[in-house]
């Protein structure tokens, strides 16, 4: 087989014992494919992000919910947030111990609140008549809340969840209606929490949202957490060879903003981070086979089986994700050309890369979407009825293991009562 176009996989090792074409061949395509050893890699760059001692990370399992991934991050000494109680179901099930676990509730029903106090998870609420409603149902018990520091980040306005804009967290301006509450029923606050946004690439912006935390944080004493969110951001244009995050620099300064904090504040409370989309995107390949190549008027379409049922990332942020090509055949070309890369979808804007200039690609070529460990396939789809891919670990001594089936047929109809 021929590696055409394949520099980042190559220089990382990626496919170890194994090789694209043999994957397809025998797991199928589309297919993702993850790899062990830079999961694990990424999960230890966030615990020594900073020395600050009482430190936790908390991977925010809704970039990969994957219950092997779940388990290495768990082997990891990582903990999990949760935004739903199927990720907490999830989290049990993979060996999270409840204290492990945090629930960052979004408009939650009373009975979802009430699955975790159940299972002994803490639960933030992000609004004032979620704290209501937490009080009413669990009167006496500890809860965390989720603030709106008034800033916000973020690769796309879709995923920027602080600031003006936003629905998320509780404005600042009703500390002192948080406070009622938290008397009215006895409630004891211990900790707070805030997510200002997913993707940044330089830290400014993070370390200024946590000083504005840190600042509401001083209205309440006692807490024993406070939770910095997530959003550290990973380099998608590896083949432009775009600068990863400076996480030495990020480190150094949240450490001195931490302990000048925890010395005012005079307890040395835990802090906790949430990363997703760093832990495990770039442990991800997304591989697709071609199928068709075509000239429509002015544009060549190179046709796979990757529509956005299988990567929704592209047509919901216009996200860029590099492609790698890799060649069973022995043709040869040494032309470049800009070519649109399409699913198998029936939406015209079912593209996965617009007049990306890439090595000319031929019918029977795997393609490999790379960085597509986050957000992937846990938002892929039925859409069309097309079945949603396995997914394979490649495990640390280079051997691929199947750690989740592709869907069948028969799974389409399961949930009907026919
Ligand atoms: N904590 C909270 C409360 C969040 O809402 C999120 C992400 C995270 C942590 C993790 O953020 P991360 O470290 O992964 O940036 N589907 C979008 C991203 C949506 C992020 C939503 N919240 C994408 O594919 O870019």
């Amino acid at each position: 087989m021929q590696y055409v176009y394949s520099d980042v996989t190559k220089s990382n090792n990626f496919f170890g014992n194994s090789n694209p074409i043999d994957l397809i061949k025998e797991y199928g395509s589309p297919l993702y494919v993850y790899n062990e050893r830079i999961f694990r890699e990424r999960c230890r760059e966030m615990k020594n992000l900073v020395s600050y001692p009482n430190f936790s990370v908390n991977f925010s399992v809704k970039a990969n919910s994957n219950l092997h991934l779940l388990k290495i991050a768990l082997e990891e000494g990582l903990n999990v947030d949760a935004m739903s109680p199927g990720e907490m179901f999830v989290e049990l099930k993979a060996g999270f111990k409840p204290e492990q676990i945090l629930f960052i509730s979004n408009n939650v029903s009373a009975e979802e609140m009430q699955f975790a106090i159940d299972h002994n998870i803490t639960v933030s609420v992000d609004s004032l008549s979620q704290l209501e409603l937490f009080g009413t149902i669990n009167p006496g018990g500890s809860v965390a809340i989720r603030f709106n520091p008034g800033v916000g980040a973020g690769h796309h306005k879709k995923v920027i969840t602080g600031g003006k804009e936003t629905k998320f967290g509780v404005d600042a301006k009703f500390i002192p209606q948080v406070k009622e509450i938290l008397n009215k029923y006895n409630l004891k606050l211990i900790g707070i929490n805030q997510h200002i946004g997913s993707l940044f690439m330089e830290g400014n912006a993070y370390v200024e949202g946590v000083k504005s935390i840190l600042s509401i944080a001083k209205n309440f004493e006692n807490l024993e957490f406070i939770d910095l969110g997530g959003g550290f951001g990973i380099p998608y244009h590896k083949q432009d060879n775009e600068s990863r995050l400076d996480l030495t620099t990020l480190g150094e300064q949240l450490d001195s903003v931490l302990n000048e904090w925890t010395d005012s504040y005079g307890k040395k409370i835990t802090f906790k981070i949430e990363p997703g989309r760093y832990i495990s995107a770039e442990c991800g390949v997304l591989l697709g086979t071609v199928h068709a190549v075509k000239i429509n008027y002015e544009n060549k379409y190179v046709g796979t089986d990757l529509g956005f049922n299988v990567l929704q990332r592209p047509i919901m942020y216009d996200s860029h994700h590099d492609i790698e090509i890799y060649r069973e055949s022995d043709i040869c070309s040494t032309k470049k050309e800009a070519v649109t890369v399409v699913g198998n979808i029936c939406e015209s804007g079912d593209i996965i890369a617009k007049n990306r200039v890439l090595p000319e690609i031929f019918e029977g070529d795997i393609l490999g979407v790379l960085d597509a460990g986050a957000y992937g396939h846990v938002m892929s789809s039925n859409y069309n009825n097309r079945l949603r891919p396995a997914e394979v670990l490649i495990k640390e001594d280079g051997n691929p293991i199947l750690i989740r089936r592709r869907d069948t047929l028969e799974d389409l109809i399961q949930y009907y009562n026919i």
